[in-house]
């Protein structure tokens, strides 16, 4: 499929359902703490999402994923099924949320500590926060995917950690995951021209040892094959005609 360029009235979808996910997890962050399981936030966001917010979990039932957000705890990378796993005093999470408004998809990610964080658990935090703040920044119509990639990949490895190469971030809209595909890693200069009214996201999974990642059994689960933690943030961005919007970023909050 097709790069689509987003007609104006589809941008007004998009950005309603950018500030619908980023509510969901302003809301869900709040319950972070230690004794919480994964399994608890899913049930409040998935409440939240359809009984407030009269919209979609989009992961629900999507390809067979059974829960309505991702929760990747300490050495998963992502896509992690909310459980009875209990937080605990240091561990970092992330929380993906993906709600479907009026036809439109909004994706955003954080991390979270429960408690004090360990030094190596801040370091992948702030370096894939970092990551993604600088991909996010050279976004503006002209600019090369590739560009986007070798920013982050620049950023990452200059820390001495990995960027993975197994997912990435994608185009979205009507769909969940669109083209074009937005790797966080490549070469300056190649790949498909960022263009006004795309709407994708950026979303890079940083790794604190090496950049190898290991499916589990449950067909779902990435971890990191030699057990490192791993750490991602994710927005929704529109390119404007001079530069971008970041639809899942709420007023007064910082990238
Ligand atoms: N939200 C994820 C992304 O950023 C996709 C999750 S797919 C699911 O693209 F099925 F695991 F929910
Ligand atoms: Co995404
Ligand atoms: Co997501």
């Amino acid at each position: 499929m097709a790069t689509t360029i987003k007609t104006p009235e589809e941008i007004e979808k998009m950005r309603t359902a950018g500030q619908l996910a980023a509510e969901v997890l302003r809301m869900v962050g709040a319950q972070v703490q230690a004794g919480v399981t994964t399994g608890e936030l899913d049930e409040l966001c998935h409440d939240y999402i359809v009984n407030q917010q009269k919209a979609i979990p989009a992961p629900l039932n999507y390809r067979g994923f059974p829960k309505s957000i991702c929760t990747s705890l300490n050495q998963v990378v992502c896509h992690g099924i909310p459980g009875d796993k209990v937080l605990k005093d240091g561990d970092i999470i992330n929380i993906d949320v993906t709600v479907i408004k009026d036809g439109y998809h909004g994706d955003t990610s954080k991390m979270y500590y429960v408690g004090a964080p360990s030094v190596r658990g801040r370091r992948v935090t702030e370096v894939s926060l970092e990551a993604m703040r600088r991909g996010i920044a050279i976004v503006k119509p002209g600019v090369r995917l590739g560009d986007v990639g070798h920013t982050i990949q620049s950023w990452v490895e200059s820390q001495s950690c990995s960027v993975v190469r197994e997912y990435c971030g994608h185009g979205i809209g009507r769909r969940f995951h669109e083209d074009p595909q937005v790797l966080h890693y490549g070469r300056a200069g190649t790949g498909t021209e960022i263009q006004a009214g795309m709407t994708f996201t950026i979303e890079p999974m940083v790794n604190a040892g090496k950049p190898q990642t290991r499916l589990l059994s449950d067909g779902w689960t990435v971890v990191t094959r030699d057990r490192s933690l791993s750490a991602q943030w994710e927005h929704t961005i529109l390119v404007t005609d001079d530069g971008h919007e970041v639809l899942t970023q709420l007023p007064g909050d910082e990238l």
